[in-house]
């Protein structure tokens, strides 16, 4: 048997038995290491990365044997790091006084400019001078949260300086979405990233898979008999997957003017939340084995007739309106927005799967800013009996069984099913038979990103997004892109949609036309 064999989804061989390798569970030990974050003065550093590993701290997830090396261009030393990060903690609720000091004496800040070469000798001979007195054994991980613009540079010159390569320990890179705008623009990206590091070295970050409602999307479908015989064309109607958000675009407009809804949700998460709901089972939870599945039902998405793209694709943009209570602007009066922005906040796209299993099966996917209700769920809706008995009896019509998870805010499983109502009457309701994700259950939960990071330490690359994941889901929709913003003969209108609603009317029209409707709650 060959060496490398180990590697894969068996680890040992014994007497021609293979043991399926144990995938680690929340309580597994990451690796000692450093983490050098380029982009720490930013947002997602402050909101997420930093929050994310002070919980990881403070669940001694993550010990002693750790170090965070801050890098951005802001002029701050360490202190002031340390301060930024204190009040970012407050602001995201996750301060304990307590465990602070501890934390904080493992943050470290050098200001640099990413183009110079020279920091990044400088990064280097830190990382030297507090590997030993940390006990982080060489391994190293390079998360960049900065602007997109820069993740070239930064990982051409990773390499150039000799940071990307191996020594004691190991090294990884964390790559944050947008990954690329366009197919193009994602392969520029891969050939710079991959001529300084491995594939195995990269863990290309999509949140959405580090969400355990997602992640459960798997063992929901694989670990039990019951679904998964009805799992197909045969008994399912169509599906809905919706990320719906009250937010809007934030302090983002830079990027989003650039990016638009189908960029910034459609790309990633939503494609990936329909890879986990779509894929075949492999043979063992391995994670090259789980990404190969994935990836297969992005290469079956059905390149969609361009020239009926009305048919398909409803787009809007979020019009000022009324969100909890508040009046909230519309998005072309978001600072930093183009009076006349025609960026879509919103899309409603029909998909199909061209396999054995999703021959024939709509899917609609459907995420937008600023509606009335945050929300992502998958709603599988099964077709409707072949027979209704009880049709003369009850005289109306019946819905179809509805299988809803629930992914956030509310993490939960419905099915909904007929039963009879109680009385001397044959009369039938909808109920639900409800689970609640917490429900029986008392251990620690981990967030989105203290999940990824966690499996990034620990070098489980199931949760992140392997190359030929990220071009195939650029290679469907780029030829889309482009015809929108080449506005090509009857590209889709941005309809306007009032903030707090469900989104344009038209998203209605678009699916009543197929005889079928969303799901609002
Ligand atoms: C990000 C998008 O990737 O996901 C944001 O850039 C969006 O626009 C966010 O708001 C949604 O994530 P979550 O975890 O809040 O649903």
């Amino acid at each position: 048997m060959p060496d490398n064999f180990q590697s894969g989804p068996f680890q040992r061989i014994k007497a021609g038995k293979a043991e399926p390798r144990k995938t680690p569970c929340v309580d597994a030990s990451p690796d000692p290491c450093a983490m050098v974050i380029f982009g720490a003065s930013g947002d997602l550093t402050r909101r997420k990365l930093i929050p994310a590993l002070f919980k990881l701290f403070l669940a001694d997830i993550i010990g002693e044997e750790f170090f965070v090396l801050g890098v951005a261009r802001t002029e701050m030393d360490h202190d002031g790091f340390r301060i930024a990060m204190e009040e970012a903690l407050k602001a995201s609720g996750e301060f304990d006084s307590a465990a602070w000091e501890g934390f904080a004496k493992r943050l470290f800040y050098i200001a640099a400019d990413y183009n110079d070469e020279g920091a990044y000798a400088t990064i280097a001979r830190f990382l030297e001078e507090k590997e030993v007195p940390f006990g982080t054994g060489g391994n190293r991980i390079f998360y960049v949260a900065t602007p997109p613009s820069v993740y070239e540079t930064i990982a051409g010159l990773l390499g150039s300086s000799g940071l990307a390569g191996e020594r004691s320990g190991w090294t990884r890179l964390v790559v944050e979405k947008p990954y690329g705008r366009d197919t193009a623009s994602a392969r520029r990206l891969d050939s710079a990233v991959l001529s300084s590091f491995s594939e195995p070295q990269v863990y290309r970050i999509d949140h959405y898979l580090g969400k355990e409602t997602v992640q459960n999307i798997l063992m929901l479908r694989f670990a039990n008999t019951i679904f998964e015989p009805l799992w197909n064309r045969h008994y399912i109607d169509h599906v809905q997957i919706t990320v719906a958000e009250t937010l809007g675009v934030e302090r983002r407009a830079g990027y989003y003017e650039q990016a638009g809804v189908l960029r910034d949700m459609f790309q990633n998460h939503m494609s990936q939340v329909l890879a986990l709901a779509a894929m075949e089972p492999p043979s063992v939870y391995d994670p090259e084995l789980v990404r190969d599945e994935r990836s297969k039902v992005l290469l079956a998405l059905r390149r969609p007739p361009l020239e009926d793209i009305n048919d398909w694709l409803c787009l809007g943009q979020y019009a000022g309106g009324e969100i909890d209570g508040k009046t909230v602007p519309g998005y072309r009066e978001e600072e930093g927005v183009a009076k006349e922005s025609l960026v879509p906040t919103f899309a409603a796209m029909r998909v199909y799967i061209d396999n054995w299993r999703w021959q024939g099966v709509p899917i609609y996917l459907r995420s937008g800013k600023r509606l009335g209700k945050r929300l992502s769920e998958v709603s599988v809706q099964f077709r409707s009996v072949p027979h209704l008995m009880f049709r003369d009896t009850i005289g109306e019509e019946i819905g179809p069984n509805t299988l809803i998870l629930k992914i956030q805010p509310e993490e939960r499983i419905q099915l909904k099913f007929h039963t009879k109502s109680p009385g001397s009457r044959v009369c039938l309701r909808d109920v639900f038979m409800d689970f609640s994700y917490l429900d029986g259950y008392k251990g620690l939960t981990l967030g989105a990103y203290e999940r990824v990071l966690t499996d990034c330490m620990i070098g489980d690359k199931t949760l992140f997004v392997r190359k030929d994941g990220v071009s195939l889901s650029w290679e469907f929709l780029t030829p889309i892109l482009e015809y929108i913003e080449k506005n090509g003969k009857g590209a889709p209108e941005v309809n306007l949609y009032k903030a707090g609603s469900h989104g344009p009317a038209e998203a209605d029209r678009f699916i009543s036309k197929d005889g079928r409707h969303w799901r609002n709650e």
